[in-house]
């Protein structure tokens, strides 16, 4: 499985021939190196939640390729409304798509899609367990500190990507010890600088999750991984 990180809380994954974007914040984020222009052809888009950070380009990505969506059955049914082709599913449910498997994890956050002068309620908030060729990548979505993510322990998780940018989400030291809860062969931040009010000492996220033995890879926008 390879990832890239592309700002905020975008990832590109690519796995078993598949390639997979998971909330697709493109336009109108200031760390993205790309434009949706320039974005591969994808098959999967993951969405977390429903604010305008995270949903993002979904519909215009997935209705260029001909991408399926996953991510809540409420979020599904909006996107469904709009043309696009979705899998609709709920926290703590799994399916195994021919690329791995996805369950939806709890994130106590919000949900909701501002479409013109209507908001949209776009049911719980989640995060997301991939396990794909003998890997598990779990990406938090939006949360706080939740004592729901002890349970992630026994997933064995080979990488974690986790919020850190305080006000919406965890701060740094609710973050070690999420990264405490998990205990993820690596763990990467995300959600933070985008914005000044979400602005992180990753450094101080580092040497606090080293301190427990956890790597910590701090990823530039545009870099990859392999996991
Ligand atoms: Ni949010
Ligand atoms: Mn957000």
């Amino acid at each position: 499985m390879k990832v890239q990180y592309l700002g905020h809380s975008v990832l590109m994954v690519e796995t078993q021939g598949t390639r997979l974007i998971l909330d697709p914040f493109i336009e109108g984020n200031p760390q993205c190196p790309v434009s949706v222009d320039e974005l591969p052809k994808v098959d999967y888009v993951l969405v977390t939640h429903g604010h305008g950070d995270h949903i993002g380009n979904a519909v215009e990505i997935s209705k260029r390729d001909g991408a399926t969506v996953i991510s809540n059955f409420e979020i599904c049914n909006y996107l469904e409304s709009k043309g696009v082709k979705t899998h609709p599913m709920h926290i703590g449910g799994k399916f195994s798509f021919e690329f791995g498997n996805v369950k939806l994890t709890p994130a106590f956050h919000g949900s909701s899609i501002s479409d013109g002068n209507n908001v949209i309620y776009a049911g719980m908030p989640a995060g997301f367990l991939l396990e794909s060729n003998g890997k598990k990548l779990y990406h938090a979505g939006d949360t706080g500190l939740t004592v729901e993510m002890q349970l992630l322990r026994d997933e064995l998780i080979d990488v974690a990507f986790l919020p850190v940018g305080g006000n919406f989400v965890m701060d740094v030291s609710d973050a070690i010890r999420a990264t405490s809860f998990i205990m993820p062969k690596k763990v990467v931040p995300i959600h933070y600088n985008t914005w000044d009010i979400i602005k992180a000492d990753t450094e101080k996220f580092k040497t606090g999750v080293e301190h427990i033995k956890v790597e910590c890879l701090i990823m530039k926008p545009g870099e990859w991984i392999n996991v």
